[in-house]
C-alpha cells in the first residue's frame, strides 16, 4: 500500500510492479470503460504500471475495430482529464490486445492461454472480472481448465468486484468456487472504498500518532457514526437495487469494512493477514442481533420525490424498472454493538442513503460530554467534542473543540479545527491504488473470505426481519428527515449527526 505524504503529488509508484499481462473479462461494459482503462493509462504514465505489461480485453461478439473504438469514444466522453492525441492512443493500441469469445464458452479461456503463450516475457497475469458477478465462478473454473491458475511461470491472481453474493449462502458459494482455483492469497476482492486516500489514512491517524490512541476506547468515546450519504438515486441500477438495498449495497459492504477499521487493535505488523486478521477479530466481537432486537436496532427507509439543489427528484418507486410497490430501503441505517473490551457500551451506528441533501462520506467520533460546566453553572454543559474523518468528497480531519466566547464571558462556543488531507486531484484514484496492490500483491486493503463470511453473517438476521417488510418509512428527497434515527441514537450524545 503507497501512502501519500507531506506534499501530496501524483503517486509514483515507488515499489515496482512486474511486468503484467492484464486481463480484463468484461472489456467493453461500464467499469472498464469509466474506471479501469483510464486508470490504467494514467498508472502506465507514471510507472505504476510496468511499460511492458499488456492489457488483454475478452470481448464477445465484435472485431477489434470496433473495441477499439468503443474505448476510444468512452475516454473522450468519461476522462476529460486524459489528452488523447492520436500518437498517445496509437502507443496505446500497441498494448491492447483482444481475445475474443462468450465467458460461458470453455474454448474462450484456451483462446486466452494460447495468446498469454505468445506474449513474450514472464507471464505475470491478474485477471480482471468486470463483469456481472453470476459469471465469477464460471470464469475461475474456466482459467482452472485452462491451466491459467498455476504459478509455476509467474503469479497469477484474480479480481473480482462487489456483491460478493447477496447473502451468507451465496457469499460461501461464491468463496467455494474462487478456493477451489486460486488459493486465498490469490485472491483480490476489491473494494473500492478501500482505495480511497482518506480510509487508508484512517489506519495511519490512528496508528501513527500519540495523541490519539489513549483516548480510543470506551473510556473517552461515546458513541460513533459513519455516514455515507449520495445526493443521486439508483441511476440505471434498478434491476440490481430493487433485490439489494442500501443494507446490502453500501453497509454490509464498504461500511462495515470502515467500522473494522476506526475499531480494530494495532496489528503486530502492517501486513495483509496481521491486518485483515484484527479487522476480522472486530467482526467476531460483534454482538449478534436477535429477531426480536431489529426494530429496535434498525431503520429502513425509502426516498419520496423532492427536490435537490433545486432540481425536482421522483420518488423511488416512479424510478424506472423499480416496482410500484416496492419496498426496498433506499436508505438504511444499524446499531452496532462490539463485545470486546475496548467497545463494550460504544454504540457504532453505520447508515447511508440516496438523495439525500449532500454526498458525504464520514466517520464521526463523538466524545463523551465534559461532567459538569466549570465556567458557568447555571448553562448547560458545553457540547462534546467530535472528531470527524471526512472521507469524501474532501478528505480531512476536524475536531469540534470548544473555546471561550470572545469578550467578558466565560461561556463557550465550538471551534472547528479543519485539517484538510489532500486534493483529490492531487492524489492517484481508489483503482489505481487497488490495481497498483495487487500488481504489488498486497492484499492488505481487500477482503479476504472469512471476514466477507462473517459481515454477510452479522446482517444476515436483518436481511430476513427485512425480507418480511410490507411498508417502509418514507423521507422526502433531500431531507434527512428520516424520523427513526432518532429513536436509533437514543442515549447517543447529541444524537444523530446529519453532515455539514
Ligand atoms: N460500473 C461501475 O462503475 C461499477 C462500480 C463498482 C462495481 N461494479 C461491478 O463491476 C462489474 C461490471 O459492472 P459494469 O457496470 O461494467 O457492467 P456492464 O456495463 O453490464 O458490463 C458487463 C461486461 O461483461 C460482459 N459480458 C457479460 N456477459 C458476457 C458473456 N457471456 N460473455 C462475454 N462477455 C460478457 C459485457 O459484454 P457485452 O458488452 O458484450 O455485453 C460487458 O463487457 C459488476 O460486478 C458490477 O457490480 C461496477
Amino acid at each position: 500500500m503507497t501512502m501519500q505524504t507531506e506534499n501530496a503529488k501524483p503517486m509514483l509508484g515507488n515499489e515496482k510492479a512486474e511486468p503484467t499481462n492484464i486481463v480484463i473479462f468484461g472489456a467493453t461494459g461500464d467499469l472498464t470503460k469509466r474506471k479501469l482503462l483510464p486508470a490504467l493509462i494514467r498508472m502506465l504514465d507514471c510507472g505504476m504500471v510496468h511499460k511492458d505489461s499488456r492489457i488483454l480485453g475478452v470481448v464477445n461478439n465484435r472485431t477489434r475495430e470496433v473495441w477499439l473504438q468503443l474505448l476510444f469514444d468512452a475516454l473522450k466522453a468519461f476522462s476529460h482529464e486524459i489528452t488523447l492525441d492520436m500518437d498517445r492512443w496509437n502507443a496505446l493500441c500497441e498494448k491492447l490486445i483482444m481475445v475474443p469469445g462468450d465467458l460461458a464458452d470453455d474454448e474462450t479461456y484456451v483462446r486466452l492461454a494460447e495468446s498469454l503463450q505468445v506474449l513474450g516475457g514472464k507471464k505475470n497475469a491478474m485477471f480482471y472480472c468486470a463483469i456481472p458477478p453470476q459469471w465469477y465462478s464460471k470464469v475461475a473454473a474456466g482459467l482452472g481448465k485452462a491451466n491459467l491458475v498455476s504459478e509455476d511461470e509467474g503469479y497469477r491472481r484474480i479480481v473480482i468486484e462487489k456483491p460478493f453474493g447477496m447473502n451468507l449462502e451465496t457469499s460461501r458459494k461464491l468463496n467455494n468456487a474462487l478456493q477451489t482455483e486460486f488459493h486465498e492469497n490469490q485472491i483480490y476482492r476489491i473494494d473500492h472504498y478501500l482505495g480511497k486516500e482518506s480510509v487508508q489514512n484512517l489506519l495511519v491517524y490512528r496508528f501513527a500518532n500519540g495523541v490519539m490512541e489513549p483516548l480510543w476506547n470506551r473510556n473517552y468515546i461515546d458513541h460513533v457514526q459513519i455516514i455515507v450519504s449520495e445526493t443521486l438515486g439508483i441511476e440505471y441500477r434498478a434491476k440490481y437495487y430493487e433485490k439489494a438495498g442500501a443494507l446490502r449495497d453500501m453497509i454490509q459492504s464498504h461500511i462495515m469494512q470502515v467500522m473494522t477499521l476506526v475499531a480494530m487493535e494495532p496489528p503486530v505488523e502492517f501486513t495483509a493477514d496481521a491486518v485483515r486478521d484484527e479487522k476480522m477479530k472486530v467482526l467476531r466481537a460483534v454482538r449478534p442481533f436477535k429477531p426480536e432486537d431489529i426494530d429496535k436496532l434498525t431503520v429502513a427507509a425509502q426516498y419520496a420525490k423532492g427536490t435537490i439543489d433545486g432540481e425536482e427528484c421522483p420518488s423511488y418507486v416512479a424510478e424506472e424498472g423499480v416496482s410500484p410497490d416496492s419496498v426496498t430501503e433506499t436508505f438504511a441505517a444499524v446499531r452496532f454493538q462490539i463485545d470486546n473490551w475496548r467497545w463494550q457500551g460504544v454504540p457504532f451506528i453505520l447508515c447511508s442513503g440516496k438523495r439525500l441533501p449532500k454526498r458525504v462520506s464520514e466517520v464521526m467520533i463523538r466524545f463523551r460530554k465534559p461532567p459538569f460546566n466549570l465556567f458557568n453553572k447555571h448553562t448547560s454543559i458545553p457540547k462534546a467534542n467530535a472528531l470527524v474523518f471526512r472521507l469524501q468528497p474532501d478528505g480531512g480531519i476536524v475536531l469540534r473543540i470548544n473555546a471561550k466566547k470572545t469578550g467578558p464571558t466565560t461561556d463557550s462556543e465550538v471551534m472547528v479545527m479543519r485539517a484538510p488531507y489532500a486534493n483529490n486531484n492531487e492524489v492517484a484514484n481508489a483503482y489505481e491504488v487497488l490495481m497498483h496492490d495487487v500488481l504489488l500483491g498486497d492484499g492488505t486493503l481487500f477482503s479476504r473470505s472469512d471476514e466477507v463470511n462473517e459481515s454477510w453473517a452479522i446482517i444476515e438476521p436483518i436481511l430476513k426481519a427485512w425480507s418480511e417488510r410490507v411498508s417502509i418509512e418514507r423521507y422526502r428527497a433531500g431531507t434527512w428527515d428520516i424520523a427513526a434515527m432518532e429513536r436509533l441514537t437514543q442515549g447517543c450524545v447529541h444524537g444523530w449527526h446529519t453532515p455539514t
